[in-house]
């Protein structure tokens, strides 16, 4: 089988942070280059949608050695030569760890309503076990107060793929330890800031970490070893289960779910042959995750696919599927692309490309996703986790940055979540990626993926056209 991968409290409380959504000059009202493109097409969303934006720690903190941090798994690969474009880093990355207050005041003056970002486990505990480091617990609990200050509701991620370096020295999630440290570590976690965090997300996309920390090898830990990436999976969806557990057994009234990347799958062509291989991918892309998390069990023709004498079917132990599957509040969505799978199990393009290689841009393909989650998997409230598209994104003569193919993906996107909302979906909420331009992993700073431009050099932040076009759809609540 062969998987698709992409290479793919210091903080002050501003009245009138609003202002700061005006950096560039211009005011949404200005957005009258192409009208086309900007036009409102009158789709209303559902009173009180939770529009956001999000982020991750090591994309965007910087400060890798403040306060405590220990390393992760990112800033060895970063750091190891010809992994990541142009040997960048995420060592000072856009700074968010200083400038944080800056950023809450964008957020403000973007109208957001929901901040998704991550922690990072070595902030907490520098090598992944422990006594928490409480200088790190202390700059989340600035940023949550900060975004509460504002209205904004926080939604944390636990894990963001940067593994404590000190764990993957003994295993890593290639090891079924790391999914009881990473349980502690949520403990901690909650213990600090669930009083204050509404919604968790347990592990962001087990895939990713799975298909390029394992089979590819393009991310960290930077393995090649596919039966291996299987027992990777299986722990990682354990360590989703046992952060879920350990909330509920705090008595916390907080919600929490998994965060997969999902991929609709669709025959290349009419073929018996490629309607098999379909299934099988999908099995790869999506069940697997889905089916573990929420019904319990993994999907009969990836198991069958691997083999019981594989990794992963060694690493599964009587009871590691009820945790998987302990109850969840809700499911994070990302989408960013479909896959075309042929009779041999490759994938053909159908759609243009996005300066992401990887990426087929394709806006149905977000209703395909939502509303088959709710047609297999039951009526479980959805968020729209990551949606988003790398542009070019000069910066012009004016400051301003028009990043028009952007808006329309983004109008193209919101417009196929507004379909599936009216088709029955419980979709609540959609976070854009990215708030900022940020560290784009193996691709370093060359791709930008932000609402908010950032000058690497000075670190100065500017509002492009999508944000400003954003700004308008989040205060008439419609697209
Ligand atoms: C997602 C990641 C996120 C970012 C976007 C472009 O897969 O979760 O960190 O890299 O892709």
């Amino acid at each position: 089988m062969s998987v698709p991968t992409r290479t793919t409290a210091g903080a002050t409380p501003s009245a009138d942070s609003a202002r700061s959504a005006l950096v560039n000059g211009v005011k949404p009202d200005d957005l009258s280059r192409d009208p086309a493109v900007d036009a409102p097409l009158g789709l209303a969303f559902p009173d009180g949608f939770g529009w956001g934006a999000a982020t991750s720690a090591y994309q965007i903190e910087g400060a890798a050695k403040d306060d405590g941090r220990g390393e992760s798994v990112w800033d060895t690969f970063s750091h190891t030569p010809g992994r990541t474009k142009n040997g960048d880093t995420g060592d000072t990355a856009v700074d968010h760890y200083h400038r944080y207050p800056e950023d809450l005041d964008l957020m403000r003056g973007l109208g957001l309503r929901s901040y998704r970002f991550s922690i990072s486990w070595s902030r907490v505990q520098a090598d992944g076990t422990g006594t928490p480091n409480q200088r790190g617990l202390d700059f989340y609990r600035r940023l949550v107060d900060g975004l509460l200050q504002r209205g904004i509701e926080p939604m944390a991620t636990l894990f963001h793929w940067d593994t404590p370096q000190a764990l993957q020295d003994r295993g890593g999630w290639e090891s079924r330890e790391t999914a009881y440290r990473f349980a502690e570590y949520a403990e901690h976690v909650y213990a600090a800031l669930d009083d204050s965090v509404p919604v968790w997300l347990t592990v962001n996309e087990p895939k990713t970490v799975v298909q390029n920390g394992y089979i590819t090898g393009h991310h960290a830990p930077g393995k090649r070893d596919e039966p291996l990436a299987y027992q990777v999976a299986h722990h990682l969806q354990l360590g989703h289960g046992l952060a879920v557990q350990a909330l509920r057994a705090t008595g916390s009234s907080s919600r929490i779910g998994p965060a997969f990347n999902l991929h609709p799958c669709y025959p290349a062509d009419d073929s018996a042959a490629a309607a098999a291989a379909t299934r099988l991918y999908d099995g790869y892309e999506n069940r697997i995750y889905l089916d573990s998390a929420l019904r319990g069990h993994y999907p009969e023709d990836v198991l069958a696919d691997q083999g019981p004498d594989s990794p992963f079917a060694r690493s599964i132990r009587d009871g590691d599927l009820a945790i998987i599957s302990a109850p969840v509040d809700l499911l994070a969505v990302q989408y960013y692309t479909p896959y075309y799978v042929t009779g041999d199990g490759d994938t053909e393009r159908r759609h243009a490309t996005s300066k992401a290689f990887w990426q087929q841009i394709y806006p149905d393909g977000m209703y395909d996703v939502l509303t088959r989650i709710t047609r297999e998997y039951g009526p479980l409230p959805l968020t729209v986790t990551e949606n988003g598209l790398p542009c070019p994104d000069v910066l012009g003569p004016e400051d301003d940055i028009d990043d028009v193919e952007r808006v329309a993906f983004l109008r193209d996107h919101f417009a196929a979540a507004h379909r599936a909302i009216a088709d029955g979906v419980p979709l609540e909420s959609y976070h854009v990626w990215s708030l900022l331009d940020n560290f784009e992993w193996d691709q370093g700073y060359d791709e930008r993926w932000g609402l908010v431009y950032v000058d690497y050099a000075t670190q100065r932040r500017i509002l492009k056209r999508s944000a400003l076009w954003y700004q308008r759809v989040i205060a008439d609540n419609a697209v």
